[in-house]
């Protein structure tokens, strides 16, 4: 008699599958118990087993799981899974579920044994068959799942070659910079040349040209850095070496007039050097920019008139400069150059409701020297001063960049901080 289908073990619940049931060896019943201990049942048994018909142990319960509708709805099930995996994992759980140990497939297979010897090559194969192509389609929706996450991870996680390579921020433009270039253009505007010379400079071009005397007191060394020269032995006296770092940009000028001929119109901004120390409102190494006009008819006016344009084009209309008498060696006559304040343009004077820092209440602000080419200057370059006549200034950019945007220590603009630079903006 059929033995009645058994509960099935609640830890294979669920591998459970319609038509499937457990191995009666895996449960052991109580009958089976005690046929195994008892060795002449055993023997029996065995004898049983080994004939060839009929098969005693045969039972159409166990082997529901064989029949060919149950096999082929395992196998389409299982390729339906598969087939509707949608990435690795998940079918990873299908292969878990249709083809692992507990798969119907698998459990089918061992159910084989069940079957009488002519049954069990046909479901032999009809199962075999049927896990072949499980496996196949396992396989094949392996490899096509692969491919499209290589594809996918080809696709996220590709490298932008043409990004920049690091993120170190951008620097700045140093405000004493862009200012320079700003005059630069002013003057370019009007027909003038950018000249450069040497920041070691041939004393002779620094103060001789210039017609400042051997004896004058910027000479010394107590205002200029000698350099010593390629050829000279530590023994030589430094100030007798002919070489200095240039304390001025005025020795471009002499530069500008030897390499053309008249006229010449330069503007020549540039790094220069003395010997001050450090503090509020000195530094060693500064700016200025340099500006001379040598031509035929030149008078204090073009020089007023220039310096007036220049003013208007760096600080805006309608402020004013004044000339107050000077004197500098290369130039004749000399003066100095104010401008009108540009914070209170002049409305702080006597106005103590009002004060000004910028131009400390006084209405004008100093730009720098200005003057007449000295006709011995001239003479120096080879220049006719009979037929030509120049003008020339010379103003400080650390000065003009003070005021200009109320710097108040100077030490600020050489410490090369990207947060004293950055605020100016980032000038072309
Ligand atoms: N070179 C002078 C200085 O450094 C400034 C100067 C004054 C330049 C008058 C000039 C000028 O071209 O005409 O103090």
């Amino acid at each position: 008699m059929a033995r009645p289908s058994r509960a099935v073990d609640s830890t294979f619940g669920t591998c459970e599958r319609p038509g499937i049931r457990l191995r009666p060896d895996e449960v052991p019943s109580a009958e089976a118990e005690r046929e195994s201990s008892q060795p002449k049942a055993r023997a029996n048994r065995k004898a049983r087993e080994e004939m060839s018909a009929p098969n005693k142990s045969y039972d159409p319960v166990e082997v529901e799981a064989l029949k060919p509708e149950e096999i082929d709805r395992a196998r389409d099930a299982a390729l339906a899974a598969i087939a509707a995996a949608g990435d690795l994992e998940a079918l990873r759980e299908v292969k878990a579920a249709h083809a692992g140990d507990r798969s119907p497939l698998a459990l089918a297979n061992r159910e084989i044994g069940a079957l009488p010897p002519h049954a069990r090559a046909e479901a032999g194969k009809r199962v075999g068959q049927a896990r072949g192509a499980v496996g196949q389609a396992l396989k094949k929706r392996q490899e096509e799942l692969e491919a499209e996450r290589d594809e996918r991870v080809l696709v996220e996680e590709a490298v932008d070659v043409t990004l920049p390579y690091d993120r170190v921020p951008a620097g700045a433009r140093h405000p004493l910079t862009t200012l320079m270039e700003r005059i630069e253009d002013v003057f370019v505007a009007m027909g003038y040349e950018v000249a450069e010379g040497p920041e070691v400079e041939a004393e002779w071009f620094n103060f001789d040209a210039l017609n400042i005397a051997p004896d004058h007191p910027a000479r010394t060394m107590q205002d200029t850095f000698f350099v010593r020269g390629a050829e000279d032995g530590e023994d030589r006296d430094l100030a007798d070496s002919g070489v200095v770092l240039r304390t001025h940009t005025s020795p471009v000028q002499i530069r500008s007039l030897l390499d053309r001929e008249p006229p010449v119109y330069v503007i020549c901004p540039g790094r220069v050097y003395r010997t001050d120390e450090l503090d509020a409102t000195h530094t060693p190494v500064f700016h200025q920019v340099e500006l001379l006009a040598v031509d035929e008819g030149l008078t204090m006016t073009d020089l007023k008139g220039t310096i007036e344009h220049m003013v208007r084009s760096l600080f805006g209309e309608g402020l004013g400069t004044r000339m107050r008498p000077s004197y500098f060696p290369f130039t004749e006559p000399s003066a100095e150059v104010d401008m009108v304040c540009f914070v209170c343009r002049g409305e702080s004077v006597g106005n103590p409701d009002r004060p000004c820092r910028t131009c400390s209440s006084e209405g004008w602000i100093e730009l720098g020297g200005c003057g007449m080419v000295n006709p011995r200057v001239l003479t120096a370059c080879g220049v006719d001063p009979e037929r030509y006549s120049g003008f020339a200034f010379g103003f400080g950019i650390e000065r003009m960049l003070m005021f200009r945007h109320n710097v108040e220590d100077m030490r600020d603009m050489v410490e090369g901080d990207v947060r004293f630079t950055r605020p100016f903006g980032m000038e072309i």
